[in-house]
């Protein structure tokens, strides 16, 4: 497997979705120290400083439809709040689809970007940044507040190799086996991580807002929100949980 190490890009899935053009084989990482034009979900930018988190993106070739995209990143959500829970000890919840968040600060983000035909996926590439060994005081002020670190919250400076190492592990034997068996033990293992599942929550975006419990997600990786005037399915938008 191909490895590609940078001590500074402007966003290892650019660097990833470039090389997966050029026909990098399934496997494929990205890692970099620093990114300075890191990017988040809904056109935000991710903070990524030099050495103090693990900045990194993953090639996928999956032969499912486009559709089945949002399962790659459950998948990964749950491989590294594994990894995480197994390295540090800090038990991470996963907020639907893929936040990864410890006491409700956020730890870990994921952003997937796919190139696809109709039926068929040329590329997933899955990005994940965690704040590893970030302090409280080197956040930008405003996302301080929202955010926190395995280090703050494991009292104890983390090596990102061996967390890098273990979530490496995780995912691949976790793909293997969807590969091999499908998805269910991977959404069994979500639900079991979920922070989001029979809470209050609020939906933004595409068809409006609108609030209800998170009953469930079914087989195509969609949470279903029970509300008062029955179940919605919801694949893509921003979910706030609410007191
Ligand atoms: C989010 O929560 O909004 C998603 C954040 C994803 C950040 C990672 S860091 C590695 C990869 N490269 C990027 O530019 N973004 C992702």
């Amino acid at each position: 497997k191909q490895i590609h190490y940078f001590t500074d890009v402007h966003s290892t899935n650019n660097e990833a979705k470039r090389i997966a053009m050029a026909d990098a084989p399934e496997g494929t990482i990205v890692v970099a120290e620093a990114q300075n034009r890191g990017r988040g979900r809904m056109s935000r930018g991710w903070f990524s400083p030099f050495a103090k988190g693990i900045w990194f993106s993953v090639i996928l070739r999956p032969p499912f439809s486009p559709a089945e995209a949002p399962k790659c990143t459950l998948m990964a959500a749950v491989a590294v709040s594994s990894a995480i829970q197994q390295v540090t000890g800090v038990a991470c919840g996963i907020k639907w689809p893929n936040d990864i968040l410890y006491q409700g600060k956020k730890i870990v983000g994921i952003l997937t970007e796919m190139s696809a035909e109709i039926d068929v996926i040329n590329y997933i590439v899955i990005g994940i940044g965690i704040n590893v060994n970030i302090g409280q005081e080197e956040f930008p002020a405003e996302i301080s507040g929202l955010s926190t670190s395995l280090a703050i919250e494991a009292g104890r400076k983390i090596s990102r190799l061996d967390l890098l190492t273990a979530i490496l592990q995780q995912l691949e034997s976790l793909y293997t086996g969807v590969l091999a068996n499908g998805f269910a033990s991977v959404l069994g293992e979500w639900r079991s991580h979920s922070i989001t599942l029979g809470q209050n929550v609020e939906v933004l975006g595409g068809t409006g807002n609108f609030t209800g419990i998170a009953v469930d997600i079914d087989n195509d990786g969609a949470l279903l929100i029970q509300t008062g005037s029955g179940v919605e399915k919801v694949l893509a938008g921003d979910v706030s949980i609410r007191p």
